[in-house]
């Protein structure tokens, strides 16, 4: 059967004799409906009547919320562009739409790729090649001092409910790498409210993140709008900030948010990602693929990241906080590995030996590991807040600091200088 087509290239004077030539038997191609504008093409799309969208870069009102509708709708993209418009093409790459190409490529082509799109096939050997091609599939981050383009990593930090303690991770993990001369971006994607601005002692009145998500769901996010939304701390360490108000996560749309993470690895060699806790999924509305959901900005960075911290806390409610959230990750996530971080070890609320009595609680409750115990240091920690400056700013020989830069430079694979605390290196 002719593979049933949607055409939203309105407007265009190549556009009758395109439909025209596609239409012939022999590409194995129907257009079912030549679409005026993105609102038809959505609604055409939910009929469930094509399997393919063919449409222009010049379509008024696309975006990458329409690009995610239409995936939903199980419909396949293909992009056309004008001749030699890298620029539009290059929108249409970052609005998710993977083969795109010049509107004169001839009907034939065009089929092709239409069948192509369905099937799945990688797209390859087009004239406009798909910069998420070039991207790692990078299993944990070695990133040193300058990626080469687009291979920066990105590590999530996320952890269960009840404060374990990810933005003090996150923020001290994207200092130590950065003091490591390693080039870092922290993301503050906490849907229930960043706090990383106050942290720092940044004034917070820049779009931060939000602002990025929505330039890149209308396809115009690149390297130097990021550069330009995101707070440059020192040299090698810039942020992203979060929500000033927890009210408007449906700002962090999924893919806006994942948008933003890929031109990160573009900017930076290493991106720390503070998450939010939950991952459950909303039960009411996943009947209704485009209605936002709240947590689908963390499952996006989840998804999306290299390496997925779990933060947990050292005490017996938070282990058994942390053991459920590992199961709910993994019900939702099952392809993600989780590398366990606990936070907060003291002697007191676990008796004997206490890395060992949590060791082997996750491993017989959650099957897993814990890759690196951090100190409760309280001391170290209320130095920093009140000041709004990082551990290593104002309690540089603190145990908590200490154990977060050994962690960065495993993370980073940037060994720490010798030397120990004294030998400092500002990033
Ligand atoms: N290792 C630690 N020792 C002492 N206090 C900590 C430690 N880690 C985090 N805290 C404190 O616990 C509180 C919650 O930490 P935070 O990083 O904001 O948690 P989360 O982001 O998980 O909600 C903060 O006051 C923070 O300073
Ligand atoms: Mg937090």
């Amino acid at each position: 059967m002719a593979l049933q087509v949607f055409t939203a290239v309105t407007g265009a004077p190549w556009e009758s004799e395109l439909v025209g030539a596609l239409d012939r038997v022999d590409h194995g191609v129907t257009v079912v409906r030549r679409c005026v504008d993105v609102a038809e093409l959505l609604a055409a799309a939910a009929t469930g009547t094509g399997q393919a969208a063919l449409l222009s870069a010049d379509l008024r009102r696309l975006d990458g919320e329409a690009v995610t509708r239409l995936a939903a709708a199980g419909v396949a993209v293909v992009g056309l562009v004008e001749p030699g418009d890298q620029r539009a093409a290059e929108r249409l790459h970052r609005l998710g739409i993977i083969r795109v190409l010049p509107v004169d490529s001839g009907a034939e082509v065009i089929a092709q790729a239409l069948r192509e799109a369905v099937d799945g096939v990688p797209a390859a050997g087009h004239d406009i090649a798909d910069p998420r091609a070039a991207l790692p599939t990078l299993g944990v981050p070695t990133p040193r001092e300058e990626p080469p383009a687009g291979r920066g990593g990105v590590v999530a930090v996320w952890g269960p409910t009840g404060a374990p303690g990810r933005t003090t991770v996150a923020v001290g993990l994207a200092d130590e790498a950065a003091r490591l001369g390693v080039s870092t971006l922290l993301v503050d994607a906490d849907v229930y409210g960043g706090v990383v601005a106050q942290v720092l002692g940044l004034l917070d009145e820049s779009p931060g993140l939000a602002g990025a998500a929505r330039q890149a769901a209308a396809g115009a996010l690149d390297e130097d709008a990021l550069l330009r939304l995101a707070w440059t701390v020192r040299p090698q360490l810039r942020v992203l900030t979060g929500l000033a108000r927890a009210d408007r996560w449906p700002e962090l749309r999924p893919r806006g948010v994942a948008t933003v993470l890929e031109e990160a690895r573009r900017l930076a060699a290493l991106t720390v990602v503070d998450c939010s806790f939950c991952v459950e999924e909303d039960e009411e509305l996943s009947f209704d693929s485009a209605a936002p959901r709240r947590n689908g900005a963390t499952l996006a960075v989840l998804e999306a990241a290299d390496t997925v911290l779990c933060v947990s806390g050292a005490d017996p409610v938070a282990l058994q906080r942390s053991i459920r959230a590992l199961g709910e990750l993994r019900d939702v996530l099952p392809e993600v590995a989780p590398v366990v971080v606990v936070n907060q070890v003291r002697r007191g609320p676990v008796s004997g030996d206490v890395r060992q009595e949590i060791g082997s609680a996750l491993a017989r409750f959650a099957a897993t590991d814990v890759a690196a115990f951090l100190p409760a240091d309280r001391r170290a920690t209320d130095a920093a807040l009140a000041a709004g400056r990082t551990l290593a700013e104002i309690a540089p020989g603190s145990p908590l600091r200490t154990a977060l830069r050994t962690l960065a430079a495993s993370l980073t694979g940037v060994p720490e200088p010798a030397g120990g605390r004294r030998a400092r290196r500002a990033g």
